[in-house]
């Protein structure tokens, strides 16, 4: 029986939570405080977030787009296959380790996706990218934890609030997309991307690429022209 190994561990800046990457054969698995955040086995919804996504924004001249967090790069992976060749796209990354794992152990995941010439990476918190740019992004794609309930880092809580969401209102050019990856519907965060200005759609993605098994939900919330 394969058993998991624990290949490093990193501090999450701010909260000092610990985040875990472990190994069990082929599997891999990122783990906050004990709690699995992602398994190398689970991404086909957070696939279809980008494929979505950038499907909306098709046909917008050199498209920039803002992803927030990294996690195992199957997002990245999946926006840079739907981006044209001249897009730029910012991944935020909150713990500097995920990074170095993503250029080393995890990067054969998702093709290496930090290897395109498309994409730069911040190293720190997406909230505060997001406060230094104004009508900048034509796509924010937000996965940096289980959504706006259940949460595993309290610090993100300000991303889903009506504080949080102008912001990114503000940081979306007219007609951008920011799209929310959550585990779990809430109808009151729907209400709350209305109420800031946003018009909704929401999508339920399988976990994994089949017919059967949980679903994720995803917001695809649009700016006014
Ligand atoms: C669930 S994973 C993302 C999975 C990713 N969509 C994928 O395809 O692998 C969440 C990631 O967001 C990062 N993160 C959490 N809070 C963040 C923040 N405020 N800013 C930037 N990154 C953050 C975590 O360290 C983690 O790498």
């Amino acid at each position: 029986m394969l058993i998991w190994q624990l290949l490093d561990s990193a501090l999450v800046p701010g909260d000092g939570a610990e985040l875990c990457l472990h190994q069990r054969g082929d599997e891999f698995s990122i783990t906050v405080d004990g709690y699995e955040l992602m398994n190398s086995r689970v991404h086909h919804s957070e696939e279809v977030l980008a494929e979505i996504t950038c499907q909306k924004i098709a046909g917008h001249k050199q498209p920039r787009v803002l992803i927030g967090g990294l996690g195992m790069g199957f997002t990245l992976a999946s926006a840079l296959q739907n981006l044209p060749s001249d897009a730029e796209v910012v991944v935020a990354e909150l713990v500097p380790a995920v990074v170095v794992w993503n250029r080393q152990l995890l990067g054969q995941l998702a093709g290496f996706p930090l290897l395109d010439r498309r994409v730069t990476v911040c190293e720190g918190d997406v909230a505060l990218l997001l406060r230094e740019e104004y009508k900048s992004f034509d796509a924010i794609i937000l996965d940096v934890d289980n959504g706006p309930e259940g949460l595993t880092q309290e610090d993100n809580n300000w991303l889903y609030t009506v504080s949080g969401l102008s912001v990114s209102y503000s940081s979306l050019k007219p007609g951008g997309i920011l799209s929310v990856w959550s585990a779990f519907r809430n109808a009151v965060f729907t209400r709350r991307l209305k109420r800031v200005g946003f018009a909704v759609e929401e999508v339920q993605a399988r976990a994994r690429n089949s017919k059967k098994g949980a679903k994720h939900n995803i917001w695809l919330a649009k700016s006014r022209i």
